[in-house]
């Protein structure tokens, strides 16, 4: 078995990668012998889409200048990651009521029409079908299961879109509402991870 867990945070040390962390290792005890590839988005930044980017994805592989093959590569490998992986752990802390811009680049990386998924007569078809996704989230308050949430439907959403449909979220949250609030939000996330996996 193939795990690979992207450490979304910016910061290293973070509170998301330690529910990722935990995820992982109780992935690992159910299945001894997983290998698991870590990428940490804090220490390895993926660059944005930006215009650079989109040119070098829109030219044909034969014409592209070295420095648009090397980008292109840059994505090659996260989706070649992904494709490896029978379950792929993500560390997600909450900024600004959304998913951090490296996740952003992340799945900007990862979503490629004819490789990560591709259009039909019937609309848009999923490529990573099969995969399970476990999301561990880290937030400074509370948002479980309110309209303020906005990361987890957009998780579902475009990780539906790639046709993956199995996914799990694991919640730390009111990790900055004091001390207190935080080890009853790690504790938690931690009771859940243990119970999905027991
Ligand atoms: C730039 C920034 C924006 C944040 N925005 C929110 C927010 O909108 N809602 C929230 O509950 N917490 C917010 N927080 C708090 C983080 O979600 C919280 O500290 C979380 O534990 C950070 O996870 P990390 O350690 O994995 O980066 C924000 C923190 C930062 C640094």
């Amino acid at each position: 078995m193939n795990i690979l867990q992207i450490n979304a945070s910016a910061r290293q040390g973070a509170n998301s990668t330690r529910v990722a962390d935990a995820i992982a290792a109780r992935l690992q005890s159910v299945n001894p012998g997983a290998h698991v590839t870590v990428r940490d988005l804090s220490r390895n930044p993926h660059p944005i889409l930006d215009e650079a980017a989109l040119g070098a994805l829109f030219t044909p592989a034969d014409q592209r200048t070295p420095q648009q093959a090397a980008r292109v590569a840059l994505d090659d490998a996260l989706i070649a990651e992904v494709q490896a992986a029978d379950a792929i752990v993500l560390g997600v802390p909450m900024y600004n009521l959304g998913v951090p811009v490296q996740l952003k680049s992340w799945i900007d990386a990862i979503a490629r029409a004819g490789v990560t998924f591709r259009y039909t007569e019937k609309g848009p078809e999923g490529l990573l079908g099969g995969k399970k996704v476990y999301v561990g989230l880290a937030r400074g308050g509370r948002y479980r299961d309110t309209s303020s949430d906005t990361q987890v439907p957009y998780l579902k959403t475009v990780l539906g879109f790639l046709g993956i449909a199995d996914v799990s979220f694991f919640y730390a949250e009111g990790l900055n509402m004091g001390p207190e609030a935080a080890k009853q939000g790690f504790a938690e996330a931690e009771a859940d991870i243990a119970a999905a996996f027991a």
